[in-house]
């Protein structure tokens, strides 16, 4: 629609008189897919403003029901690691359903053309500065928890920085992998990607995919797979010691909580953006 200044006074002024038709912060969902019936991941419109480094995350969500009181609205946000790296245009997510979420119970229906509320204020340690340098470098996921490195994997400055780019990600089911296991098969056969991460780069990479509830070729926690050598044997790789490993974890509480004592156990540090160290970790989003 043209506009002019005049039109662009006269909505000023009758703004307050007139119901908004748009969301605070507002983006625009432009893909949906649905991997399971317990997890999805959407694509949405970038702020012009929006800067974030690879691996951070930012809250999203949408307006809560009507206070029956006041009939006022707040905003429903959750904390969501952007998983699309930080040259994309668009932003993209990776979320699971829950069905009495107060957010994903209503987000899991969002089709392209709707409107969610995206905070643009990124934050996060999965962040290649809260990281000494080193040869290889560790992303360790369980469900949803890929997000992060599914943003990190598209990142150039990923293969600048490492040798071996090594990506276990665990999930009860194998459906639960799908997202993951399609993301780095695209990124190997992409051309736009080969041209821009560079085939020798996406070498790098080692995909490993275990299940822990359904038959699957690799069973098992990787916490356990660490500990008893199996991922180094399976891999062709020296354990992880502090002089050449560097690690990034992302998942349940629980299994941060056992992947730190995993990695102290191999003589890595935990650091922060302010602090480098050996190794970071972040809590995926639950529920
Ligand atoms: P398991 O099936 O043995 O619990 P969840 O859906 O509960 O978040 O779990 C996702 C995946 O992470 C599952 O495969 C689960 O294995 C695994 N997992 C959960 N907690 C831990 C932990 N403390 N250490 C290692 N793996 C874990």
């Amino acid at each position: 629609m043209y506009m002019n200044e005049m039109t662009a006074v006269t909505d000023t002024e009758i703004a307050p008189t007139k119901a908004k038709p748009t969301l605070p912060d507002a983006q625009t969902v432009t893909a949906v897919k649905h991997w399971t019936d317990r997890l999805f991941s959407f694509r949405v419109s970038r702020p012009a403003s929006l800067r974030f480094r690879s691996g951070e995350f930012v809250m999203i969500g949408l307006m809560g029901d009507p206070d029956p009181n006041t009939g006022k609205q707040k905003p429903l946000l959750r904390a969501y690691s952007i998983a699309s790296p930080a040259w994309d245009e668009e932003l993209e997510f990776y979320s699971i359903k829950v069905q009495d979420g107060p957010l994903t119970s209503r987000l899991q229906h969002i089709q392209p053309g709707d409107e969610i509320i995206l905070r643009p204020k990124p934050v996060g340690t999965l962040v290649h500065d809260a990281l000494l340098p080193g040869k290889n470098i560790w992303f360790f996921a369980t469900g949803t928890g890929f997000a992060p490195f599914a943003s990190l994997l598209r990142e150039p400055e990923t293969y600048e920085k490492y040798e071996k780019v090594i990506i276990t990600h665990t999930c009860r089911e194998v459906g639960e992998l799908e997202y993951g296991r399609k993301l780095i098969e695209d990124l190997k056969q992409d051309e736009l990607m080969i041209e821009l991460l560079g085939e020798e780069n996406l070498a790098k990479i080692h995909y490993y995919p275990t299940t822990t509830r359904e038959e699957s070729p690799r069973m098992g926690r990787i916490t356990e797979l660490l500990q008893d050598g199996t991922v180094f044997k399976d891999l062709g790789i020296d354990p992880i010691n502090p002089a050449d490993d560097r690690a990034m974890v992302c998942g349940s509480l629980a299994f941060n909580k056992d992947m730190q004592t995993t990695l102290e156990g191999f003589g890595l540090r935990e650091g922060a953006n302010s602090d480098p160290k050996e190794y970071v970790v972040e809590k995926a989003f639950v529920g």
